[in-house]
């Protein structure tokens, strides 16, 4: 006959499972420690001879010149331009060291984006907001709709119907990335590439369009010292269409309205515009699985400065002060992001765009995304040339959401 089992190994395998439960535990409060409040390391500080070596690299990508006063009214001395050089590398070296120690904290898996050496690498924090930012932040209502174009729309209703994911520039309704220069423009940027946006999608033709009409002639606004894209938007719809970019050029600075090109050239029109639900990010991806949308953004950060890659999750706050513009969304290993276009030139971010983590805890959206956000609308029957009516556009925006939800 078989001896009974002797209890000895039941209970030794339940105080196993106890001990494993209560490593398992340990481990666990370890490793959320670690996570939340082990610094990662500084990285060594590079050698002088290396930080030299980067910063003439970088001068030579970016086309900085010896003396970066460009601004100035006199030429400034020798002595001066020596001391300028002088800060100029110690503002690199301090923002290369800065972004060293993201990066090897990102590569300890503490955050998921990365840091690199952008246009604006040579510049103090206080520079950077000074130069780049220029939407100008108000007291808004949500929802509210100016002028007609509700014809040519068909949203999808219901956070069911919405589309996983969207990328515009896929769909051909994104024109290149542009830059705005040291001209505070981003609200024009913005809502022409929202424009540009609706355009294209409405007619078939993506048309690159001109900021400078709108930084010229737009007189609720002020240019390259700062504007609203609603603004704008109102603008181009007050003065029956805008012109191309090849037609009427940036050119970095504010300029003289050019009255001829104005009342002459209006190659894309829009009809209204519609200012998405605020603080709700839902609301957002409602009108961005449509079209790209205008957003307004707290830019100020220092890691915004210097995004190169991956999910910005970054520190940033609410007092809003950039225009850019929503041009898709997505998610990416369980982490939902807006694609977002800037202009700071390509050699920004991920060539030219940031990718924003989307659906945050707090309704304003990351860096204030969801707070105002506004996109133009487009009643084909006013489409120039074409002579289609609202049918043919019905049926065009049914393929686009047919293209969007396969
Ligand atoms: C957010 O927007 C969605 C989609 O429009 C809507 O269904 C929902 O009720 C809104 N949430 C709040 C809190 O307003």
């Amino acid at each position: 006959m078989r001896p009974t089992r002797s209890p000895v190994p039941a209970t030794a395998l339940l105080l196993l499972a106890v001990a494993l439960a209560l490593a398992a535990t340990a481990a666990a409060r370890h490793f959320y420690t670690t996570t939340t409040t082990t610094r990662v390391p500084a990285p060594a500080e590079r050698a002088d001879e290396e930080v030299r070596r980067m910063y003439e690299a970088w001068k030579s990508k970016h086309g900085r010149g010896g003396s970066s006063n460009d601004d100035c009214d006199m030429a400034p001395g020798d002595d001066e331009q020596e001391e300028d050089r002088r800060l100029r590398l110690e503002v690199f070296r301090d923002n290369l060291r800065y972004i060293d120690k993201h990066n090897a904290e990102a590569d300890a898996g503490l955050h998921t984006f990365r840091l690199g050496l952008t246009p604006f690498a040579d510049l103090t924090l206080d520079e950077y907001r000074g130069r780049v930012l220029g939407f100008r932040a108000r007291a808004r209502r949500s929802g509210a709709r100016y002028g007609h174009g509700h014809g040519y729309r068909a949203r999808p209703r219901g956070g069911d119907l919405l589309p996983d994911a969207i990328d515009w520039r896929q769909l051909g309704a994104v024109t290149e990335v542009k830059d705005q220069q040291q001209c505070g423009g981003c609200w024009a940027f913005s809502a022409v590439a929202a424009i540009e946006g609706i355009n294209a999608i409405a007619t078939g033709n993506l048309v690159s369009l001109s900021e400078q009409e709108i930084i010229d002639c737009d007189a609720q606004d002020s240019g390259c010292d700062g504007g609203q894209m609603e603004n704008a938007f109102r603008f181009v719809i007050g003065n029956g269409g805008i012109d191309t970019e090849a037609d009427y050029p940036f050119i970095g600075t504010d300029g003289t309205c050019d009255a001829s090109k104005e009342n002459n050239e209006k190659v894309a029109t829009i009809d209204g515009l519609v200012e998405v639900a605020s603080n709700n990010e839902t609301a957002l991806q409602e009108a961005v699985a449509i079209q790209p949308v205008s957003v307004a953004i707290d830019a100020s950060g220092r890691a915004f400065q210097h995004y190169s890659s991956g999910i910005f999750n970054g520190p940033c706050g609410t007092s809003l002060d950039h225009g850019v513009t929503a041009v898709g969304y997505g998610s990416e290993s369980g982490k939902d992001y807006w694609i977002v276009k800037n202009s700071w030139s390509a050699s920004w971010g991920e060539a030219g765009y940031i990718r924003m983590r989307r659906n945050v805890p707090r309704p304003t959206g990351k860096c204030g995304i969801a707070m105002d956000a506004s996109y133009p609308v487009k009643d084909t029957y006013h489409d120039p040339g074409t002579g289609t009516g609202t049918a043919t556009a019905t049926a065009a925006a049914m393929d686009v959401i047919k293209m969007v939800l396969a």
